[in-house]
């Protein structure tokens, strides 16, 4: 389906989404926003889709934000809509059953940080810069960032970041854990696509499992957490795939998943 906002492609496996508003620097606007849940939704539903890229047009931002020309306008009601819509569409993207990782190629600001930390992983371009600015704006962050940025990086560090509003670059999001790696601009996508293949030659449920354990967990305490990690594991013993994959391991061959 043609999308006003989206580049979509689909290419061995892999879903290639981009937020495709360069002009505005791929700035999020409720239609962007709705394409975007549109899009989530279709890829889960997608068997062929076993990893998705998420990334923004041109070569100056991912995403830099909210659009601040609708922000501008809002009503307090029309802005609680809009973030619970917003919420709703970075839940789907967080609980999408399959690995989302984000190819940061510039700014990700405000919501694109937010969406950034909505993917499962995160790589960074050398000229990425990450932050939440909306305090320069006289507003807060609502697409989860006042939430998801402490648990990636921790309550003093995401303080910092919230309430100075200030940007940080490639190397010091690395550094504190916000992206995975960085890359050259040129080596962004390659290393994304590599990363992807690495999950893609694992047996796809275990996949799946495992990352939802890892995100339900985080809401958990530790004892609940360990009870979801025991059903599930128990779950991915019933499988195919880990008969396939023991039997593999032994057998001194590649394992062939069928992904049941
Ligand atoms: N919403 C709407 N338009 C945006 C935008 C946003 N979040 N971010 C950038 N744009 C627009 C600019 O208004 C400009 O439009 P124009 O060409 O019609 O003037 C265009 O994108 C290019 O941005 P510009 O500011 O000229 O680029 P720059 O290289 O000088 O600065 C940024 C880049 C990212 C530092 C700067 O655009 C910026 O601070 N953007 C807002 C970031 C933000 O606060 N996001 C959180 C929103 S809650």
């Amino acid at each position: 389906m043609p999308y006003e906002n989206l580049l979509y492609e689909k290419r061995e496996g892999i879903a290639y989404v981009t937020v495709n508003r360069p002009k505005v620097l791929n700035a999020l606007n409720a239609a962007t926003m709705r394409e975007l849940g549109e899009c989530f939704a279709g890829i889960a539903g997608d068997p062929e889709v076993r990893v998705v890229i998420l990334t923004g047009a041109g070569e100056k931002a991912f995403v830099a934000g909210a659009d601040i020309n609708e922000l501008a306008v809002l009503t307090p009601l029309e802005a609680q809509e809009t973030t619970l819509r917003g919420q709703a569409v970075l839940e789907r993207i967080e609980n999408l059953g399959k690995p989302v990782i984000a190819a940061i190629n510039g700014y990700a600001l405000g919501g694109g940080c937010e969406i950034a930390m909505a993917c499962t992983l995160r790589v960074a371009s050398e000229n990425a810069r990450l932050g939440q600015p909306e305090v320069k704006l006289g507003i807060v962050p609502g697409y989860g960032g006042t939430q998801r940025l402490p648990r990636l990086v921790g309550a003093g560090l995401a303080l910092q970041m919230v309430l100075t509003g200030e940007p940080i670059n490639a190397a010091e999001a690395y550094r504190i854990g916000l992206v995975n790696q960085v890359v050259p601009a040129a080596e962004l996508i390659p290393t994304c696509e590599a990363l992807a293949k690495k999950i893609m030659a694992n047996g796809p449920v275990a996949v799946r499992l495992a990352q939802e354990a890892v995100h339900r967990g985080l809401n958990m305490t530790l004892s609940e957490g360990m009870n979801l990690e025991a059903t599930l594991f128990a779950l991915a013993c019933a499988t195919e795939d880990s008969k396939e994959g023991t039997r593999a391991f032994l057998e001194k061959r590649p394992a062939r998943f069928a992904g049941r």
